[in-house]
């Protein structure tokens, strides 16, 4: 009765579930937030390896901030500006904002390809960004493609308030989760059977989970499949400068250069510097398209998401700033292959498998050994054990539309290195026992004292929701 009510009294958007939280993506941030892990006041509390942050680098901009004072508005240094800056609206954005952030965009892609301030459009974080691109390109029941698997934010952000659905390319570990042409054409031919008016095709590159960055010639032929469809192609590039191993980073602005076939009104680029710089707070988003009327009204459109005018103030400064930048991106990969390194070592000690990745904030770890079958609720059953037996919070490939079972996604770089510790005991504990093998102790395991019961646990009491989470895409087979 009252949920008819509140759907009499509120839009369809506010009362539908289209937002894509119900999922164990989300769930399992509820669950940290309950019982989050602090090394001394809550040691046995949950540890987040569900959040994509990067915490690697905050010194470095800290010690810029101190030596910086004149870049701040609320500074003894730097108050002269605070009227002219605090007035600022224009949804242009500060012209040494554009400039520094296509400079800045320019040196994370090896200064391969260069970026006109002009096509630079801000918004809310990538999320408002992708969302911006879709009201610009696709109308209510239109369709975007997207392989699988996928960002589980994609729902909500491209989805929910738009009205556009997406089309999964179902790709799968046989060949490392690779976009094939056969996976685009199966799924393309299958929304055209059903009617369904596909706009376009968009990526994530580097991936969010895999931690893998597309080839030259698979981005190639990605970028030949939708021009031959005459379809859209949306290139989420937020992790360009998350990388920490070879081969190079191919952003999709610097392959079209080579490509003179190619129609430029289709390919956008996403932005953001929530991973690169580990500014998730600061909500930078950047909309980059090479098509002139997307660029017209998706200024206008930035009036819904502008980057306040005190923070682009600050990033104009600091992204300007040639030898910090090329220091902190350098420092940057190189803390992150670290961390990686370590990681990747403690899961192999206890012989996790994980798909080969050379950038991103996280691993995409193999667990299909320790599935009582090969099923998604065989894969939540385990998921609900790590959480709260084991408490890590993890992320299930279900969550991300994987195909396949068995798949778990672990973020590395949003803690320090004795959370890492602790959590890499916690999995070799959990391991040993699932496995009957005895597991060495390590100096670290003095902080485990984590206790795992039966992994048969009645589903009402380990789930706060117990069935897979329905899936908001369209079936393609
Ligand atoms: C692929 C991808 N796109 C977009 C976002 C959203 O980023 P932002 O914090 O800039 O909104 C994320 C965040 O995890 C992401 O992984």
């Amino acid at each position: 009765m009252e949920l008819v009510k509140s759907q009499q009294l509120l839009s369809k958007i506010a009362t539908n579930d289209k937002h894509g939280e119900n999922s164990p993506y989300f769930d399992g941030w509820k669950a940290y937030e309950r019982n989050p892990f602090h090394p001394t006041k809550n040691p046995q509390g949950v540890i987040q390896m569900g959040l994509a942050e990067n915490q690697l680098c905050f010194d470095l901009i800290e010690e810029w901030i101190r030596n910086n004072p004149k870049s701040s508005i609320c500074t003894p240094e730097g108050v002269h500006q605070f009227r002219n800056i605090a007035n600022f609206q224009d949804y242009h954005g500060l012209q040494e904002f554009r400039n520094a952030m296509a400079n800045f965009m320019s040196k994370v892609r090896g200064g391969r390809v260069r970026f006109d301030p002009d096509r630079i459009l801000m918004s809310g974080g990538a999320t408002g960004a992708n969302e911006l691109i879709m009201f610009c390109l696709a109308d209510p029941g239109d369709a975007f493609m997207i392989p699988t698997p996928f960002y589980p934010g994609f729902v909500r952000d491209l989805c929910w308030r738009t009205g556009v659905q997406l089309i999964p390319v179902h790709c799968d570990s046989s060949n490392n989760f690779k976009i094939t042409r056969e996976a685009l054409e199966v799924a393309y031919k299958k929304a055209k059977e059903d009617n369904i008016n596909v706009k376009g095709l968009i990526i994530t590159n580097p991936s969010n989970p895999l931690g893998t960055t597309l080839e030259k010639d698979t981005l190639k032929s990605l970028v030949s499949f939708i021009n031959e469809k005459s379809i859209h192609l949306v290139c989420d590039e937020i992790y360009a400068a998350t990388m920490f191993s070879s081969p190079t980073f191919v952003s999709v602005s610097e392959l079209i250069q080579e490509m003179e076939d190619c129609n430029r009104d289709l390919i956008h680029v996403i932005y953001s510097l929530s991973k690169d710089m580990g500014f998730p707070g600061f909500r930078i988003g950047i909309v980059y398209s090479f098509n002139d009327q997307v660029v017209n009204c998706g200024r206008k459109m930035s009036s819904f998401g502008l980057v306040s005018s005190q923070t682009q103030h600050m990033l104009a400064s600091m992204l300007s700033d040639e030898k910090f930048v090329t220091k902190f991106l350098s420092q940057n990969q190189t803390r992150l292959k670290k961390r990686h390194e370590k990681f990747s070592k403690g899961l192999e000690e206890v012989n996790i498998t994980q798909l080969p990745s050379n950038a991103g904030l996280f691993c995409w770890m193999n667990l299909k050994s320790l599935l009582e079958e090969t099923t998604f609720e065989a894969e939540l059953k385990l998921w609900h054990v790590i959480i709260h037996e084991v408490k890590l919070n993890v992320s299930p490939g279900s969550s991300f539309n994987c195909s396949e079972p068995g798949w778990f996604r672990v973020c590395f770089a949003n803690m320090d290195d004795e959370a890492v510790d602790v959590a890499l005991s916690r999995i070799r504990a959990f391991v040993g026992k699932e496995t009957k093998k005895p597991v060495a102790l390590k100096r670290w395991q003095e902080n485990l004292r984590l206790s795992f019961s039966s992994r048969r646990l009645d589903e009402t009491v380990i789930s706060p929701h117990s069935s897979i989470p329905k899936s908001p895409l369209v079936p393609a087979t």
